[in-house]
């Protein structure tokens, strides 16, 4: 199959071997930066293919801040893949309550059991056999090849996304995967062999400070300026150029919050789609007047003695937004109706796996704990 050629898949007016050129000019300058700027990131200090994978995985869900306590309890609490690979499944969404996207995790456990059974415990030195494992795309396996074991493959993200659209100032969407694919194999003909983990890294380094997605590019301090297109044509910050998303659906949910002297009634979220097998306060679909929430409680075998409207809240997720009506159920007893449990004032912080989503309604719920003390 003859391929199209790379300037017309980044709809750059350019001769081809002028990209490849500009590409290749990119890792003396960056590596160098890199070297005198890069920060001091936990898993950067003793980057073993584990510390590496874990530490990639959890930045994909959030920014390198957020993720340093979690990667830290993560670590402590399961040190190597066979801790991993046997850890309860309780345990391990808990580890990432809050960082979002839970198949994540599940992923990586499901990844740490193939290595234990296809590799003895050792991951792959091979962006192939990498690849084929679960969770892995070619962002994650090109990550762990590179920094853990030192193999040339790029590892395109939105960073490295951003600051070659900057310096090449393309006009393609990058969100679109035949561009995304050109890049990498741009960046692919112009992986240097030594040290390809830093390069990869002095990438994202770059665009998480000076070419970030927030504010004006920083080029005056950035070493790459001269080489940049984006800069010499006077407006870097209009790239990358990113076709219209799709709106989220909105979903309107009533979450009830039934609470008794022992407890807090919870409910197991099913064990497909979103926020799999976690725990939630029980809701009804819509937004429900006081009447009707009395009577969906009623409908569980609940008969609270105080019934009050909490604040809404929303959450947003890629694609869906909650919009949130909440009602305070204070009651005398609690008989918990099938697929939920009662959870104790006590456990209700360590012992369940409580999506972000329903923040407002669990602090709601643990001010609530106080009118029974
Ligand atoms: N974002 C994703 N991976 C990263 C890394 N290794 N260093 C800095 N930022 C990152």
């Amino acid at each position: 199959m003859t391929r199209k050629p790379l300037h017309e898949i980044l709809h750059l007016p350019l001769p081809e071997e002028e990209i490849f050129r500009l590409a290749a000019a990119v890792p003396e300058p960056l590596v160098g930066w890199y070297r005198q700027n890069a920060r001091d990131l936990p898993w950067r200090r003793e980057p073993t293919p584990y510390r590496v994978w874990v530490s990639e995985i959890m930045l994909q869900q959030t920014r390198v801040e957020a993720v340093k306590p979690y990667y830290r309890r993560f670590l402590e609490a399961l040190p190597d893949i066979p801790a991993l690979a046997a850890a309860p499944e309780e345990q391990l969404l808990k580890l990432w309550e809050g960082l979002g996207y839970y198949s994540r995790a599940r992923n990586l456990q499901k990844a740490a059991r193939q290595i234990m059974e296809r590799y003895g415990g050792e991951m792959p030195p091979s962006y192939e056999l990498l690849l084929d494992l679960a969770g892995f795309g070619e962002y994650t396996a090109g990550a762990v090849a590179s920094i853990a074991f030192g193999i040339p493959v790029p590892a395109v993200d939105g960073n490295v996304l951003r600051v070659f659209s900057r310096l090449l100032a393309a006009e393609s969407d990058v969100l679109a995967p035949a561009v995304r694919k050109g890049y990498r194999q741009l960046l692919l003909a112009a992986m240097p062999q030594d040290r390809p983990g830093d390069y990869n890294q002095s990438l994202m380094e770059l665009g998480a400070t000076l070419c970030a997605p927030n504010g004006p590019p920083r080029c005056g301090e950035c070493p790459l300026a001269r080489l940049c297109r984006g800069y010499a044509g006077g407006n870097p910050g209009a790239f990358p150029v990113k076709s219209a998303k799709k709106e989220r659906r909105v979903e309107e949910k009533t979450v009830l919050v039934a609470a008794c002297l022992e407890g807090v009634l919870l409910r197991r979220r099913p064990d497909g789609g979103l926020l799999a097998g976690l725990w939630e306060f029980p809701w009804a679909e819509g937004r429900l007047s006081r009447e009707e929430a009395a009577a969906a409680l009623a409908g569980w075998g609940i008969a609270p003695q105080k019934l009050r409207a909490l604040r809404p809240a929303k959450h947003l997720f890629t694609h869906i937004e909650w919009r949130m009506d909440g009602f305070l159920a204070l009651c005398g007893e609690i008989s918990p109706p099938e697929g939920t449990a009662l959870a104790r004032w006590e456990e209700l912080e360590a012992g369940y796996a409580l999506p972000s989503a329903f923040a407002a309604f669990k602090k709601a719920a643990l001010a609530a704990k106080e009118e029974f003390a």
